[in-house]
């Protein structure tokens, strides 16, 4: 038997509940089968949670995140929350003190190209098959977090909006770490972002990745500033193996480095914190994507980004690597079959919705099994 495992669901909002049932089937099977002994527990987030309990993120909600052995989270956010609500009470905070409470620092983004996809991309296809970059995005200080950050009546009449970049040390090197390791597992080259050229704290963030690199001969370290490497990636995407960056950079350059793939539905992602004595982490995980309010509750979405968040679960978490690997296979399965949702729908191929998706992705996991 194999040992019981408590996640909990945050589904969220939007197409969140939707991309989230199809992992509550590959997670059912996969319990069914005996490969696992999953318990799931249910709870609210985002705006689902400001309409039920007046809070993006209730007490009790992080309380039964820090009891579980790991998060998954669907989306949040939408047009309904957008204008009205004050910063403190926007879906997005929720999301955010998640984040912070349960101290997740690293944010594993993985960037593929699936062969089947590769001509979905809006770059010429030469370019990006084969493209597998991870940006390590640092999750939980710089300017997300720092203080003071507000907006103020200056005298004279006018507003000022501030917010504060800060890095300490132990921040940047915890986060940095994580990378070096990953690019010892990958293909040994780590790429350091910031702007060392214009801001104090990326010449910290450049100073102190370069001593820990002496830990890590193995690793070839590079630093770029982080202008240049929002254009290298568009220019020649495989020459990047594992990126670290800060919480803003990464922001934005895992939005580029996303669409490089073809589409945003397509990639998961993993927040971790720091390892216990017994080397368990603190994890979330996450599809990339936003709540997609447009398409939401209309069996469009596509669930593959937050199947494969699930699958870096079995993998980060859990150190399944068979059961990741049987996921992650049956992915690349139903795109060779033809099998596409909208957002990465070609001519030729077949139009499923979300439902349909989850329908041939278990179907495949089955075949696979076998
Ligand atoms: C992301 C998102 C979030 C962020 C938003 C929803 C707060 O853009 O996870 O990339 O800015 O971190
Ligand atoms: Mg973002």
């Amino acid at each position: 038997m194999p040992a019981s495992k408590k996640i909990l669901f945050l589904a969220g909002d939007g197409i969140g509940p939707e991309v989230m049932a199809q992992v509550r089937r590959v997670m059912d099977w996969l319990n069914q089968t005996g490969r696992t002994a999953f318990e799931v527990e249910d709870a609210l987030v985002g705006g689902a949670a400001y309409d039920a309990q007046g809070t993006p993120l209730h007490d009790d909600t992080v309380a039964l995140a820090l009891a579980a052995d790991a998060v998954l989270l669907g989306a949040v956010g939408g047009p309904k929350w957008d204008a009205s609500l004050p910063f403190e009470l926007k879906p997005e905070r929720g999301l955010l003190r998640l984040r912070k409470d349960l101290e997740l620092f690293a944010n594993l983004r993985p960037a593929m190209v699936f062969d089947a996809l590769a001509e979905a991309s809006t770059l010429k296809t030469e370019l990006v098959s084969g493209l597998d970059v991870m940006i390590v995005r640092e999750l939980t200080g710089g300017v997300y977090f720092g203080q003071p950050r507000g907006i103020s009546a200056l005298p004279n009449g006018e507003r000022r909006g501030v917010n504060t970049q800060v890095y300490d040390t132990h921040e940047i090197v915890r986060v940095a770490k994580v990378a070096f390791d990953l690019a010892g597992k990958r293909g040994k080259r780590l790429c350091s972002v910031e702007k060392a050229n214009v801001m104090e704290s990326g010449l910290l963030w450049r100073e102190e990745v370069t001593k820990l690199g002496a830990d890590y001969p193995e690793i070839a370290l590079s630093h770029m500033y982080a202008d240049n490497c929002a254009m290298q990636l568009v220019r020649q995407p495989k020459q990047f193996d594992v990126i670290v960056t800060d919480n803003l950079f990464g922001d934005i350059l895992s939005d580029c480095a996303a669409m490089l793939t073809g589409s945003l539905g397509m990639l998961p992602s993993a927040s971790l914190g720091a390892a216990d004595a017994a080397g368990n982490r603190r994890a979330m995980y996450e599809p990339v994507h936003g709540s997609a309010p447009d398409i939401a509750g209309q069996d469009k979405a596509n669930p593959l980004a937050t199947i494969l968040s699930f699958s870096m679960m079995l993998r980060y978490s859990f150190d399944l690597a068979e059961e990741a690997d049987l996921v992650d296979n049956a992915v690349r399965g139903v795109l060779a079959k033809g099998l596409r949702t909208g957002d990465i729908f070609q001519p030729g191929k077949t139009l499923v919705g979300t439902t349909g998706m989850g329908d041939a992705l278990l179907a495949e996991m089955a075949q696979l099994a076998n």
